[in-house]
């Protein structure tokens, strides 16, 4: 039975990953989740699944490495997939220093780790012993309009504190792989969007902003454009990258799938409008007067568009959710969640929102 130590398990992404390796493996592996439950960890995400037997939460830091090394002396350990990160630009605009502690000194902590309890007395690693590095396109930089894509060989030019935090963790890993053939993979994934992601993020945040009637902040002209990739295709070639892909390779993960923040917006709107009940008092509230443009973030990057051809052609992976279902899938799962979104909505986040919006 392999374990699988997952880092961040209570975050979007992560407890996504959860769900699906317990969909697709059941009880032939053994999950431990590993999360300090910031203000974006949310147990809840994962309610469904922590009665299981072969799933254990641990309450801990990645920076704190006697508990992290302990984890690696009482279980077998067998993958590693490392999520947990400060993961949000604005928050690393105003304050930077947790982004260095969790992001690049947690990986160090995380790699450092790993190497101690797979290292074999001739300098090499245990068998079958893998550790993913889960990271963002935004390593890249920006990209001009008509600018070719991101590729694995295009060098990191990052323009904010998260993504230079983040270029920082892959430039560690990779030197654990080059230095030490520490068995390790990369992913830089673009945009992700589903279930569980928390309204600090523009998708839910316009989603809950629209069901609340208030206004719809749109940064600098709102064209900007990501490339948005549904979050279980995201989960699925992570799982695929350590199972099928070759180790020390690095791959680009994205969904072909270029929107401006504005389209995106107008879909949001346009999607809550259809699936709402008439009899709904919000629903004559939402439209397209609810968006306002507002300051421009510091250093915005334009656009992002990543190329996914590497991992197609070596592992067979490409996107499977076509936006227009992903995205009407996503706000139903809000809209049948909105105790979710009340309870994360609450108390810190509305101070969050005050201190981001409120001047802006
Ligand atoms: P998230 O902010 O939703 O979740 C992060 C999780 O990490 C939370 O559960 C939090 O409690 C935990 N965490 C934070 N600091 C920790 C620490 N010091 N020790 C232990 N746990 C800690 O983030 P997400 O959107 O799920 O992103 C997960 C990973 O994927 C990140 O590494 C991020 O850089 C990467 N990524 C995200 C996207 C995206 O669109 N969201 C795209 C590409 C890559
Ligand atoms: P975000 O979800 O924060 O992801 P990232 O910055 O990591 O790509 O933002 C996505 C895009 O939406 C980005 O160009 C900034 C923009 N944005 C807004 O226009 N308004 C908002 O309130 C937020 C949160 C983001």
């Amino acid at each position: 039975m392999k374990t699988y130590l997952v880092t961040g398990g209570a975050g979007f992404i992560g407890s996504n990953y959860i769900h699906y390796l317990f969909k697709k493996y059941d009880d032939s592996i053994k999950i431990i989740n590993v999360d300090k439950l910031t203000y974006a960890g949310n147990l809840e995400n994962l309610k469904s699944i922590e009665n299981r037997e072969n799933y254990k939460f641990i309450r801990a830091d990645i920076c704190d490495h006697e508990v992290i090394n302990k984890i690696f002396e009482l279980n077998e350990i067998q993958r590693v997939v490392h999520f947990a990160a400060e993961s949000h630009v604005d928050r690393s605009i105003k304050n930077p220093e947790i982004f260095i502690q969790t992001n690049v000194l947690g990986t160090l902590v995380m790699l450092e780790a790993a190497k101690a309890a797979w290292k074999l007395s001739d300098g090499t690693f245990k068998a079958d012993h893998k550790f993913l590095h889960v990271s963002t396109d935004e390593v890249y930089g920006s990209l001009e309009e008509n600018a070719a894509y991101f590729y694995e060989t295009t060098p990191y030019a990052p323009h904010n504190p998260y993504s230079a935090s983040k270029a920082s963790s892959n430039m560690l890993v990779k030197s654990y792989m080059d230095t030490y053939q520490f068995p390790a993979n990369i992913t830089n994934c673009s945009n992700n969007y589903g279930p569980y992601q928390f309204p600090e993020k523009l998708i839910p945040l316009i989603i809950n902003n629209a069901l609340q009637g208030k206004q719809l902040p749109v940064y600098g002209d709102g064209e900007n454009i990501r490339d948005w990739l549904y979050v279980r295709d995201h989960c699925k070639a992570i799982d695929m990258v350590q199972e099928k892909g070759d180790l020390f390779e690095i791959y680009n993960i994205g969904g072909h799938n270029e929107k401006q923040n504005i389209q995106i917006i107008h879909i949001i709107i346009k999607i809550l409008r259809e699936i709402m009940q008439d009899q709904d008092p919000r629903k004559k509230n939402i439209d397209e007067n609810l968006i306002t443009y507002v300051t421009d973030r510091k250093s915005h990057d334009r656009r992002y568009a990543i190329s996914p051809d590497k991992i197609k052609a070596e592992v067979g992976w490409y996107p499977e959710t076509i936006f227009e279902q992903g995205i009407k899938k996503t706000i139903v799962w809000f809209l049948e969640h909105e105790d979710w979104l009340k309870n994360v909505t609450s108390g810190e986040y509305q101070r969050y929102y005050e201190e981001m919006y409120s001047a802006r």
